[in-house]
């Protein structure tokens, strides 16, 4: 199966890949990840680390889709460029994509550019949109992760209260604001399951969202 992580401008996506590429190759998964945005963050992180524990490929294309073969009996987890500046890589990632998930942070600054982009399309129309390219017409379901979250933030409950008022799918588990997450690009990932990307990843489970294959 594959997973596309996305979000319009920089929000917390490589990050949040990293780490739960980590916690689900700890949980037992067989992972592959793909580097598909053009600034090879995904790929510098790896290289600083001195190499993840599972592949990183790199494709930042329009031509995705039709590049590469998604694993049969694993999970292929891709670090999608900005959704507002590379559409074109997003749209291929979704076609073969088999849960999207849009990682930001609780504020309203976020939920602006998630909602109402001012010069570029929603995020939400960019996932819809990849029905009509999909065998089954169908869209991936679209799932949210709150990152850099505050505790005791007023705005953070505020924000989550009015995306699922709007039907946003919301993950439970929320990744913490994290001093030492700043710096962790540049160094290996250790122990990912055992905080809140394991968390993360028991919660896709019980939904049924991921599976090794
Ligand atoms: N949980 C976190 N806590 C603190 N800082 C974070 C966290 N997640 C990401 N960041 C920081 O936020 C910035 C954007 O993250 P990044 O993963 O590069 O986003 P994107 O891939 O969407 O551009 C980086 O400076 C990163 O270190
Ligand atoms: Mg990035």
């Amino acid at each position: 199966m594959l997973i596309a992580n996305i979000s319009p401008r920089s929000m917390g996506k490589t990050t949040d890949t990293g780490f739960m590429a980590h916690a689900l190759h700890e949980a037992g998964y067989t992972v592959r990840a793909w580097d598909a945005d053009e600034s090879q963050h995904l790929t510098q992180w790896a290289e600083a680390a001195g190499g993840f524990p599972f592949p990183v490929s790199q494709n930042a294309t329009a031509t995705f889709a039709t590049d590469m073969d998604p694993l049969k009996n694993g999970i292929d987890i891709v670090d999608v460029g900005h959704t507002e500046n590379h559409p074109h890589i997003a749209d291929s990632v979704l076609k073969v994509a088999d849960l999207a998930i849009l990682h930001m942070e609780p504020s309203m600054a976020d939920w602006q550019r998630v909602t109402k982009p001012r010069t570029s399309t929603a995020v939400k129309e960019i996932v819809a949109r990849s029905a009509f390219a999909r065998p089954g017409r169908e869209a991936p379901p679209l799932w949210v992760l709150f990152n850099r979250v505050r505790s005791g933030v007023k705005s953070a409950r505020e924000i989550r209260d009015l995306m699922s008022e709007e039907g946003w799918n919301l993950f439970t588990v929320m990744i913490p604001m994290w001093d030492e997450i700043k710096q962790a690009t540049a160094f290996p990932v250790e122990r990912a399951a055992h905080g809140p990307f394991g968390e993360l990843v028991t919660e896709m489970e019980t939904k049924g969202l991921i599976k090794n294959g």
